[in-house]
């Protein structure tokens, strides 16, 4: 056994394969001995390709055979080399060919790539010569002439070449010699000559030996006995009317078709001249397929013919006399090829499933296909249906390459039937379908797509946490992990808290819930980002906003302003005595923190000493005098006032508000009294009263010295000008003037509402603010400019300070009554 080499292919060869879409294929040639024991090396694929082992393997490098056909040989990815896996004889598989080639492919894959290997079969000798027949009957009559000759049947050694036979060798006797001819086709046959004329009455019949050798090495030989018969008669053998008979027919013929006659005449009569046929020599397979008619020589079929198994047989034929002389001859019998197969498509790799991630032209899988049948039968054509984004490319010799046209989509068909038709061109052509099942594998290659744009969610303020807001919905066309969808909260801010800190999201539902309860006077919407995410590697995600909206509940009571709240303070607005009817006396200011209609605020008088005389408008909250004041109008006026939201169910304050009507402070001398109906402690009412009564004294005394100083030169100018004189104090940040429409502003935005709509405008807002809580003793304490205007004149004289000083006793004791400070004030 030898290695013959690793060709690469002539230019020809080379340039059909250049329009190929595969690289230069090489044929592998290798040469073994018959009959070699299994896993023999037949030769080195890896080093003749010069490709590493692990290469070999990982293109899964393999021996393909064409259909039906034996395989002999595999490839050991191990050592790379090409073993033989099974017994070749090449006697089986050539029979009397000269030349012996086993023809294989080797397939490898990604890319895909085909060599031919061609194995030759060299013969051994393990074939002995063998005669048809053990004994061989030859009648010669005895006038045969001294040089007659009489072929003997030719002994058959399946072996070929030298291992054929070459030599004859007869037992030595009296009468014959041996010589040794050789026919045009190169077989030896022995002719037995005739040495030393035959007596009959010395010798009937003689027994001789011949022995067929052939040239292998050990030599093997063969033996046949010759019975030689001496006959009494001077005879003639019978003649053949052709030397070699020839016919074709058919494959598949029916049994008993007729093939051919054959005949002999034989120049004698009666019974010497009466001729049967005989088979002389035939190969096995022929002795199946045809019978002879040993009367009439006609030749039938018996068997299946296909030409496929065989195109072409030999037959020889004996014919013989009643004497037993006989002659051979030859019939050669061929077969004509009929379109009876059908081409079989094999696929003989596919990448399955297919990435859809593939570019376009990638190839997927080799399909190779065949034609039992020869020339135009064997010729076939390839398709496939339409409509599929494949298409075949031939490739070397039958083998086509599937590759895709186009980019493929899972998420749009995730598997394909791919239907290859082949037919011949025959007639009538025969086809076959394949169908070929490519399933594609999912690549991650789409994001979540959420179901809607954005996402809103209304939610009442003070929900419970945990309370559901919404759900949001992403989907994922890929498959499994690919596609599975986890939801989760983008990191952001809120107010300066962190967005988990307000909501969550269940991960896999997409359940957005509160972690906390909203306030809607803290805030009234806020966004957050909800990221959904695949579990691909690498993952893809999308996101999407998530607004809430918290809605208004009604759970702020009206904040009243001013007046003060009832309980802190009390205060006391001045109505001049000349005030006319509808003049405004006063105004209650109220806020609502929450919007729309629950900050929507109505004033009523709930209460009141006259109900006469005051009256409130529903909505600015002024206090105006429903008619003009009289003298017999009690001069102390107290009027509850109750502030209403107009939310479900509304909420309301109340506050009480004194009103005096007189021109002057002084004029009030039981302004405690009304102040302080539910003193609770007799002591301090006590204490009051006595501090009423210095405090009047004082306060005439006073109006006596300002009466006597000012009369003369200017009229005491009125505290309060019919005019409503408001703190900047009483105003908190949140709140500013609004406009004067006096209408509800447009939806829930806004926090204050306010009415004016007041005719003499005379509320003077100043811009600083100190507190919301108002500390009582500065109510309606006038700035130090009032009094020195007031006393401007009193200048000095420690009279002057005695005054004065009793001015701001009484105005502490009138303010501060229930407070310690009473105590410090007396003591001054
Ligand atoms: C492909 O063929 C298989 C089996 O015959 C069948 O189950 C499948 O539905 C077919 N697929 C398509 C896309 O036609
Ligand atoms: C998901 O996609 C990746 C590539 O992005 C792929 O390798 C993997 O096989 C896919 N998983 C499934 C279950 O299809
Ligand atoms: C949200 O998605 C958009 C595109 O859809 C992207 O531009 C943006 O950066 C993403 N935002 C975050 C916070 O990831």
């Amino acid at each position: 056994m030898f290695v013959m080499g690793y060709n690469r292919m002539c230019l020809c060869a080379f340039l059909f394969l250049l329009s190929t879409l595969h690289d230069v294929h090489g044929d592998l040639s290798y040469s073994i001995q018959e009959e070699m024991k299994l896993g023999s090396v037949i030769g080195n694929i890896a080093k003749d390709l010069g490709l590493t082992l692990d290469i070999l393997s990982a293109r899964k490098a393999r021996i393909e055979t064409e259909e039906n056909q034996r395989r002999f040989c595999d490839v050991s990815l191990r050592s790379g080399e090409l073993i033989v896996s099974e017994r070749i004889d090449r006697e089986e598989q050539c029979g009397e060919k000269p030349s012996c080639v086993l023809k294989f492919e080797l397939l490898m894959e990604s890319p895909l790539e085909l060599h031919r290997v061609s194995l030759q079969i060299q013969d051994i000798n393990d074939n002995a010569p063998r005669f048809p027949t053990d004994m061989i009957k030859l009648e010669i009559s005895e006038s045969a002439d001294k040089g007659a000759r009489y072929r003997v049947d030719a002994a058959h050694d399946v072996d070929i070449g030298q291992n054929a036979i070459q030599t004859y060798r007869l037992q030595s006797n009296d009468h014959f010699v041996l010589n040794v001819q050789t026919t045009s086709a190169g077989s030896k046959y022995g002719e037995l000559i005739l040495d030393k004329e035959l007596d009959r009455e010395e010798q009937q019949e003689m027994k001789i030996l011949l022995t067929a050798l052939d040239g292998g090495s050990p030599q093997r030989s063969g033996t046949v006995v010759i019975h030689v018969i001496v006959l009494d008669a001077n005879d003639n053998a019978p003649v053949f009317s052709q030397a070699v008979y020839e016919a074709s027919l058919l494959e598949n013929s029916q049994l008993k078709a007729h093939v051919i006659t054959i005949s002999a005449t034989d120049a004698d009569e009666g019974v010497n001249g009466e001729v049967t046929y005989g088979i002389s020599r035939i190969s096995d397979t022929s002795r199946k397929l045809f019978s002879l008619d040993r009367q009439t020589g006609e030749i039938f079929v018996s068997g299946d013919i296909d030409f496929e198994e065989g195109s072409i047989y030999e037959i020889f034929v004996q014919a013989k006399d009643g004497y037993g002389l006989s002659s051979d001859t030859k019939v050669i019998i061929s077969i004509t090829d009929v379109n009876d197969n059908a081409p079989v498509i094999a696929l003989k790799s596919v990448t399955n499933p297919v990435p859809e991630n593939v570019s376009p032209g990638t190839e997927v899988g080799l399909i190779n296909v065949q034609d039992r049948d020869s020339q135009k039968n064997r010729q076939v054509r390839c398709s496939l249906q339409q409509h599929v984004p494949f298409k075949l490319i031939p490739s070397i010799k039958n083998y086509y390459s599937l590759v895709t046209t186009e980019n493929l989509d899972r998420e749009l068909l995730s598997e394909y039937n791919i239907t290859i038709s082949a037919t011949d061109e025959g007639s009538p052509p025969l086809s076959s379908v394949k169908v070929v099942h490519i399933s594609i594998a999912d690549v991650n290659d789409n994001p979540p797509v959420f179901e809607e744009q954005s996402y809103s969610s209304y939610v009442t303020e003070n929900n419970k946490p945990g309370h559901s807001l919404c759900s949001v919905k992403a989907h994922d066309p890929d498959w499994r992990q690919n596609g599975t969808v986890i939801y989760s909260l983008l990191p952001g801010e809120v107010n300066g808290a962190p967005v988990s800190s307000y909501l969550s999201v269940h991960g896999d539902t997409g359940v957005i819930q509160s972690v906390r309860s909203f306030d809607y006077e803290q805030f009234k919407s806020f966004k957050v980002y909800v990221m959904a995410r695949d579990n691909g590697s690498p993952p893809l995600s999308s996101n999407v906003t998530v607004s809430v909206f918290i809605t208004d509940v009604n759970d702020n009571t009206p904040q009243i302003l001013y007046p003060a709240p009832e309980g802190n303070s009390f205060m006391t607005e001045l109505v001049p005595k000349a005030a006319q009817g509808g003049s405004l006396v006063s105004k209650v200011i109220a806020v609502d923190k929450d919007s729309g209609q629950n900050a929507w605020l109505s004033y009523h008088i709930i209460k009141s000493t006259d109900p006469g005389l005051f009256k409130i408008d529903l909505h600015s909250g002024e206090i105006r005098t429903q008619r003009d004041i009289s003298d017999s109008d009690n001069m102390k006026q107290n009027i509850i006032v109750a502030v209403k939201d107009n939310g479900q169910p509304s909420l309301s304050a109340t506050c009480s508000m004194f009103l005096l009507i007189s021109d002057n402070l002084a004029e009030v001398p039981e302004l405690k009294d009304m102040a302080h109906e539910d003193s609770s402690s007799k002591l301090t009412s006590y204490l009051i009263i006595a501090l009423v009564s210095v405090s009047t004294f004082f306060l005439t005394f006073i109006i006596i010295i300002l009466g006597l100083r000012f009369c003369r030169r200017r009229k005491p100018r009125l505290l309060f000008d019919g005019a409503v004189a408001i703190p900047s104090s009483y105003l908190p940040p949140n709140y500013a003037d609004v406009d004067g429409t006096g209408t509800l502003r447009s939806t829930y935005n806004y926090d204050a509402y306010l009415t004016t709509g007041s005719r003499t405008s005379d509320f003077k807002f100043v811009a600083s603010y100190n507190d919301n809580t108002l500390p009582a003793d500065q109510t309606l304490r006038k700035n130090p400019t009032d009094f020195e205007e007031v006393f401007g004149d009193l200048d000095g004289s420690p009279e002057h300070i005695r005054l004065c000083l009793c001015i701001v006793v009484m105005y502490c004791c009138f303010y501060n009554y229930n407070d310690l400070h009473i105590i410090i004030c007396l003591v001054i």
